[in-house]
């Protein structure tokens, strides 16, 4: 099944909607659990890195020598930065704690692994990142490091110290979602994706991000059972001390074979429903195409492009609040949006930070991304004539579609979320299905979807360090978006995170 199929096979039609029935007595495990194995707790974060956040999206710094080793204290506060606790509420007799990636509906249906080789203080082995309980539990012993660089369609010449995997189970979001849950799956799993590359430059240490892989080789290192979950990327960290050419580096140690009971963890409710649309669209995209050309340039989502481009710059020093680290500790999506506009300034600010990308790194999200088209709608921005632009972040420019006030409009195509018509702007992340198909086939669809939640990542931590407030928005009725926009027929609004001032 290809993009656009499976986008269009989840659409939300107004008229047309299933009731959401949620079986609350087989509610997913928002952890997995694994039979009792070795499990090591995360260290204490030592110093956390005092940077901007222009910084952790990027920007060059002449005063900074990467970390030599990374050492268990930098992967344990990396880990905990990009996907730790942030925040507990409690309702009722419930306690429910939120994390610094946002999720739809808060089920956090993605899981981080983490392959080390000499990392000080942490045994080599594959191991899963345990959130609640804040420790790594051990699945493999050993070195597997080149066994994941392998699977890798474009593998890094060097050595990785430590590859990071992420996971989408599946019925972790289907629970609520249904058949359109792997859109969410793929828009979370961006989330993380960005949490860690930020943490990544703000540390300062080289890596490289890959969505290309062998999906089964890979699902058999982690221990997945690839019927529930899934692995959609892979991030490697490279330091000083793994940094031999991949030819000379030793053969694993031994591939001592999974600890029991370790794929069953990937069952993570006793009544799991198999969507057969999503099994369609995962296994579509399982092969990486081998004549994919680079999609750097954007697939074009309207017919009538912009006549005029304007240069993203800084027009003026926007209030910049909190840095890197203060920023992913405060962010929450929030939604009780004022009627302010948003400073010029700062919203010059959040294009800019949409725009930049590090230089010191492969990054396959560079490679396709083209496969996602990025653009706002203007509500409530001084200096801005409100309407709906398109962004071109290679060239840092954006054009005006087509103008007109669609705040109100907005909140009605997002499935009437009304608080929505007082966010000041709303960014929106859409795609060319039909050309992302045409070019990179099926597996284009996560190259767009990572893509899109990696921007909205990237919204929410710049619009909390301006002192704003956002939400990522994935439910709305489909047509309606694509019809409010005027996008072409082969076009789809993927996801749009809203900012504004809040109470
Ligand atoms: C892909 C995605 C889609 C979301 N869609 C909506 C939405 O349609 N409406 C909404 O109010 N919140 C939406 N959210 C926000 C989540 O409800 C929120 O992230 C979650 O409750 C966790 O809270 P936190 O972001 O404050 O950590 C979405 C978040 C993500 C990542």
């Amino acid at each position: 099944m290809n993009a656009a199929t499976y986008h269009k096979l989840t659409s939300y039609h107004r008229k047309n909607m299933s009731p959401h029935n949620l079986d609350w007595g087989h509610m997913p495990r928002l952890y997995k659990s694994y039979p009792p194995l070795f499990s090591t707790a995360l260290q204490p974060a030592g110093e956390l890195p005092d940077v901007s956040l222009m910084k952790a999206f990027g920007e060059k710094w002449a005063d900074r020598a990467s970390p030599a080793v990374l050492n268990f204290e930098g992967l344990s506060t990396i880990l905990t930065l990009a996907n730790g606790f942030t925040a507990k509420r409690s309702y009722g007799t419930q306690t429910h704690f939120y994390r610094s990636a946002p999720s739809a509906g808060a089920l956090y249906p993605n899981e981080i692994y983490v392959a080390t080789g000499p990392v000080d203080g942490l045994a080599p082995g594959i191991y899963n990142y345990q959130v609640k309980s804040v420790a790594l539990v051990r699945l493999r012993k050993g070195w597997h490091l080149r066994q994941i660089t392998e699977t890798l369609t474009d593998g890094p010449e060097r050595t990785p110290a430590v590859s990071l995997l992420i996971s989408g189970i599946f019925f972790r979001s289907a629970w609520k979602y249904g058949q359109r849950a792997y859109r969410y799956v793929l828009l979370n799993a961006g989330h993380l994706i960005e949490n860690l590359v930020l943490a990544l430059n703000a540390y300062g240490y080289s890596y490289s991000v890959h969505y290309d892989f062998d999906d089964e080789s890979m699902g058999g290192l982690l221990g997945i059972d690839e019927q529930r979950e899934v692995c959609l990327a892979c991030l490697n960290i490279f330091d000083d001390r793994a940094s031999e050419p991949r030819q000379s580096v030793k053969p694993p140690v031994e591939l001592a074979g999974l600890e029991r009971g370790v794929i069953e963890a990937s069952r993570i409710s006793a009544a799991e429903v198999s969507y057969s649309a999503i099994t369609q669209a995962y296994t579509a995209g399982k092969t990486v195409r081998n004549d994919t050309a680079e999609s750097a340039d954007p697939y074009p989502v309207v017919d009538n492009m912009p006549q005029n481009w304007f240069p993203v710059r800084k027009t003026a020093e926007p209030i910049v609040s909190l840095g890197y680290v203060k920023s992913v500790l405060k962010r929450r999506s929030r939604r009780n949006f004022l009627q302010y506009p948003l400073k010029a300034a700062n919203t010059m600010r959040l294009l800019e930070m949409l725009c930049m990308a590090s230089d010191r790194c492969v990054d396959e999200g560079q490679t396709y991304a083209g496969c996602m088209v990025p653009g706002f709608m203007a509500v409530n921005v001084e200096g801005f004539d409100s309407g709906f632009y398109l962004l071109v972040t290679k060239k840092k420019a954006y054009g005006l579609v087509s103008g007109g006030s669609l705040g109100q409009k907005t909140a009605h195509v997002c499935l009437d979320q009304q608080w929505l018509k007082n966010g000041a702007v709303h960014f929106l992340f859409m795609a060319n299905l039909a050309e992302v198909d045409l070019h990179q086939g099926p597996r284009g669809y996560r190259y767009a979807m990572l893509n899109a939640g990696r921007a909205g990542q990237r919204v929410y931590l710049a619009a909390t360090a301006l002192g704003y407030g956002a939400c990522g928005i994935g439910a709305l009725y489909d047509d309606e978006a694509s019809k409010m926009l005027s996008l072409n027929d082969q076009s789809a609004l993927l996801y749009l995170v809203a900012v504004g001032t809040t109470k």
